[in-house]
């Protein structure tokens, strides 16, 4: 499997030991890496295409990582419940969609540690999302990858006392 360098640049970006889940997956190429690597204990891949869940599905029986990989037909982050993700990963979509169900996923959302999410357009109802809810905003990179540019940001929450 080779992946994209701007896919590995959101992979890398990954706390390791997470159990992440991966929003809009479609081929599974991020969850399916961070196994492999090791960076991923455990992965939630959710696509509300069944075409392209079956394309995870293939590529995570490919790998021998079914066991570790569940793929869920969902929309957006209704696919995951409060506590079972530390990082939340969002790519390879436009920022109103992406607001869409980071909103509608908030109590998914505040559940988990960190959230990477890279917007193809409208950032800023990104940034906003990160600012209105406490997020730590570790990472803000603009990345190339074969001539097209990607905002990439890192949040974190600091656990509560
Ligand atoms: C362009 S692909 C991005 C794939 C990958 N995340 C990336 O960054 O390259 C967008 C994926 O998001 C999925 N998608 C769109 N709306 C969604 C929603 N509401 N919930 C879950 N998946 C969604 C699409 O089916 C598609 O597979």
């Amino acid at each position: 499997m080779s992946i994209s360098y701007r896919l590995k640049y959101i992979a890398g970006l990954v706390t390791a030991g997470s159990r992440i889940a991966d929003i809009g997956t479609d081929h599974g190429y991020v969850p399916v890496f961070l196994l492999r690597e090791g960076i991923a204990s455990h992965a939630i891949a959710v696509d509300i295409s069944e075409g392209s869940l079956q394309k995870a599905r293939e590529l995570a029986e490919r790998a021998g990582l079914q066991d570790r990989m569940e793929c869920r037909l969902a929309d957006g982050l209704s696919g995951v419940l409060p506590g079972e993700a530390d990082c939340i990963i969002i790519s390879g979509m436009g920022g109103i969609l992406m607001r869409k169900i980071l909103d509608a996923g908030l109590e998914t959302v505040l559940s988990s540690r960190e959230v990477i999410l890279s917007p193809h357009r409208n950032p800023e109802l990104i940034l906003e999302f990160l600012e209105i809810h406490g997020f730590t905003l570790v990472r803000d990179e603009i990345i190339t990858d074969k001539k097209r540019s990607y905002r990439v940001f890192k949040g974190c929450r600091l656990p509560e006392d």
